[in-house]
């Protein structure tokens, strides 16, 4: 089956529809939405993950808030949607496409006469468009870095499932594969939600790439004993100076890469540059609930009563990243001066 085949998220008779990735792999649900407070809800509790979609699904949750807000104020729509462009744009603070797309989407609106939902429409649909573009785009270039015959380490899923469609880390896998490159994936299994688990190793056994899980803390003892040339990763929020904001466990990964001769490929669009950010340390990592860590399932493990930390981001430093490939193209050592002229118009 070819990665196109997924589609996690799309349009359809006046709603957002998305698989429900709370649910893979042992289910296809689809869930639809069809009012911002189901969007933001939608986000929130993980049916829709990874920095790029929850970006789309802001967009299209931007036509839901301007449809009720024309329905309500007429003319004084752009007053009345505030609340609720308000409620998508922080309902998760680490990944910046959120905030990017519905900052985007209400710039266009500025320009708007009349009804608002049909052009919002046409605009959401162009920023997908546009990020299924670039994920082909950075598949290519990002391949082309890889050596013949590569086993390669990728955290959480930076896949389709995370993007409008073919993945940045798993775009770059996909491509690699289609070119002879890769012997096989090594998927960590990504604690708490196990993203790496239940999504990347669906994504990749559906693709026919050759794919090994391994437990977390089983990263590092497998970079030093089995021949692994890159550890390829997406991102939630670039910072400006080239800190990279991704699940949490990258920055250990990062760590034991530099430790063992493993190359570090971070894999995003221009949509997760945050040149308003300056370091990695301003950029707020979500802490979610502990029982996401004290309970599998239904079942509690942890002793009752027992604390938990739970930050589900972490900052790896621009100085542990030997490449950042982006749709613009590939930036060795990411820092500053280059981030600057890769976002500078064209
Ligand atoms: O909590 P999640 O599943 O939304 O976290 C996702 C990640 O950290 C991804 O690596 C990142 O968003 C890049 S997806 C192309």
């Amino acid at each position: 089956m070819k990665d196109t085949d997924i589609n996690p998220i799309f349009w359809q008779d006046s709603a957002l529809v998305l698989l429900d990735q709370r649910r893979l792999p042992a289910e296809e649900v689809w869930l639809r939405c069809t009012q911002v407070s189901e969007v933001v809800a939608a986000i929130q509790n993980m049916v829709v993950r990874g920095a790029p979609a929850i970006g789309l699904a802001g967009a299209y949750g931007m036509v839901f808030a301007a449809t009720a807000a024309w329905r309500h104020a007429g003319a004084q729509w752009r007053t009345a949607w505030l609340p609720e462009v308000a409620a998508l744009r922080h309902a998760r603070p680490t990944a910046v496409n959120l905030a990017w797309a519905v900052d985007l989407m209400a710039q266009h609106a500025v320009g708007i006469h009349g009804a608002p939902a049909a052009p919002l429409l046409a605009q959401a649909q162009r920023i997908h468009a546009e990020d299924l573009a670039a994920n082909h785009r950075m598949g290519l270039l990002g391949a082309a870095l890889l050596g013949p015959a590569s086993r390669v380490m990728t955290h959480c899923n930076a896949g389709a499932l995370a993007t409008a469609g073919h993945g940045t880390a798993l775009g770059v896998i996909r491509d690699g594969h289609a070119a002879g490159k890769i012997r096989e994936v090594f998927a960590t299994e990504t604690r708490p939600w196990l993203q790496g688990a239940r999504l990347t190793a669906w994504e990749l056994a559906r693709a026919g790439i050759p794919v090994r899980l391994i437990t977390d803390g089983s990263a590092a003892h497998v970079l030093r004993t089995q021949g692994v040339s890159w550890v390829i990763v997406g991102a939630d929020r670039v910072a400006a100076n080239g800190d990279v904001a991704n699940k949490i466990g990258t920055y250990a990964l990062a760590i034991a890469a530099r430790a063992h001769g493993t190359r570090f490929m971070v894999v995003a669009p221009c949509s997760t540059i945050d040149l308003a950010t300056a370091h990695g340390e301003d950029i707020v990592i979500e802490e979610r609930p502990a029982t996401e860590i004290t309970t599998i399932g239904e079942r509690a493990y942890a002793p009752a009563g027992v604390g938990a930390f739970n930050p589900v981001f972490d900052v790896t430093p621009a100085a542990l990243i030997d490449v950042l490939v982006t749709e613009r193209g590939v930036l060795h050592h990411p820092d500053r001066g280059a981030l600057e002229s890769l976002l500078r118009p064209l």
